[in-house]
């Protein structure tokens, strides 16, 4: 059964309000029901606790709201990469996400966004955390990505013609691309996930290289926004990129080659880039042994730094950003080294934790009860020893979380 949450008083040095990105001292939050009742500067009101609180300080921590990572695979395990991935049946990619999806708890990502899973194994694991059977971050899912035939999201290009392998979800056409989405509907995704163009880890496909037609872009889109589901495309070349802000996907996944076109694209509709800057770091260092085939170490070699000189552009031009950190391509829980790679490449401390909390939960639709520490939102607390905003990097060890006012990981 799932832990209960009680009522709860928390204090702690410091907090972050993510919102202006300014510290606050004297921390407190009261949590009742799994919601937060007040947050803030308890010096500065006369604060009624109840009787019946569960007390907890965590003296010497600054507190913030659980990171939300948007673009993660809990159904894939890092070792698992190339021609090894072919031996994982749907039930054991479930079983891998039990287990991943404890581990990103446990590191301090209370929520994150699902995008792509070779089954609906997504869908039940979601389910199965929302009903308390297993520890978890909230999980907002995809189901299968839609995409072409050979297609980097869709299909699966690593064994030749005769045995008849073909991907999950490949829809060609305008129509098919809808009947896609439909089923994902049916089948509970909470958003529709797509390509625009190659990606390095699929085989036989190039990362500048458009997949689908905006026409076909254009009516996926169409369909999801319908069913009231965002769209993230994921998109390398700057073309791709183009065609799924014509079409108006709310999230670009990777965008590595955006051009100016694409960043003004991107401002004026105001969707979300999530940019995996860390991630090019373990394809090249570990990705060999596990299995990476080496034309996808080549085209990474040709994207990773590009990617990095984009963000810092992109962020400068004042595009919105989320953190997206493709997770599952490396180790889950490895999620927060991206932030001081995001404050490497232009962000300040302060942006890096926006991109992780208010952005993301505005860009999944649920910026009125997830990302900030406030009355009436969820209690997704975390808590790190010592000062974020002067070492971003110390998110990678947190020592305390809270979901929904139940605790996961306390500090004692
Ligand atoms: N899943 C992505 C792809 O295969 C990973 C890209 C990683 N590389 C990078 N520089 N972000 O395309």
């Amino acid at each position: 059964g799932a832990a209960q949450a009680q009522t709860v008083f928390l204090t702690a040095d410091r907090m972050v309000d993510v919102e202006t990105g300014r510290l606050v001292g004297n921390a407190a939050v009261l949590v009742e029901d799994g919601k937060v009742t007040f947050a803030g500067d308890m010096s500065t009101v006369r604060l009624a606790i109840p009787e019946d609180a569960t007390r907890i300080d965590l003296a010497g921590y600054t507190i913030m709201p659980g990171l939300i990572d948007m673009h993660v695979h809990l159904t894939s395990s890092a070792d698992q990469h190339g021609y090894k991935g072919l031996a994982i049946s749907d039930e054991m990619s479930a079983i891998i996400g039990v287990v991943n999806a404890q581990t990103t708890l446990e590191a301090g990502f209370t929520t994150v966004r699902n995008v792509g899973a070779g089954s609906f194994g997504d869908v039940a694991l979601r389910d199965a955390i929302n009903e308390g059977m297993i520890p978890g971050p909230r999980m907002y899912v995809s189901g299968p990505p839609i995409g072409i035939t050979g297609g980097h999201c869709s299909d699966n290009n690593l064994l030749p013609e005769e045995y008849g392998l073909e991907g999950e979800n490949v829809a060609d056409g305008p129509w098919a691309a809808r009947s896609a989405v439909r089923k994902n509907v049916k089948y509970g995704a909470d958003l529709i996930k797509t390509c625009s163009t190659g990606g390095v880890l699929s085989k036989g496909t190039k990362v500048g290289a458009p997949q689908y037609t905006l026409e076909e872009l254009t009516a996926l889109t169409e369909e999801a926004h319908s069913h009231g589901l965002k769209v993230a495309s994921h998109a390398h070349g700057a073309e791709g990129i183009r065609n799924a802000l014509m079409a108006g996907v709310d999230t670009i996944e990777h965008a590595s080659f955006i051009d100016d076109e694409g960043i003004r694209l991107a401002r004026k509709n105001g969707a979300y880039l999530s940019m995996d800057i860390y991630v090019t770091e373990y394809i090249l260092g570990e990705g060999e042994a596990a299995g990476i085939l080496e034309e996808s170490l080549e085209k990474e070699r040709m994207t990773g730094q590009v990617q990095r000189d984009n963000f810092r552009k992109a962020h400068e031009a004042g595009v919105k950003m989320v953190l997206g950190t493709d997770a599952g391509v490396y180790p889950h829980g490895q999620n927060a080294r991206q932030l001081s790679r995001m404050t490497g490449f232009g962000m300040t401390p302060a942006e890096a934790l926006q991109a992780a909390t208010v952005n993301a939960a505005d860009a999944l639709g649920k910026g009125d009860t997830i990302g900030r520490l406030a009355p009436g939102y969820f209690a997704d607390i975390i808590a790190v020893e010592g000062n974020p905003l002067d070492d971003i990097s110390i998110l990678e060890s947190v020592g305390f979380v809270m979901k929904e006012g139940v605790v996961y990981k306390s500090v004692d």
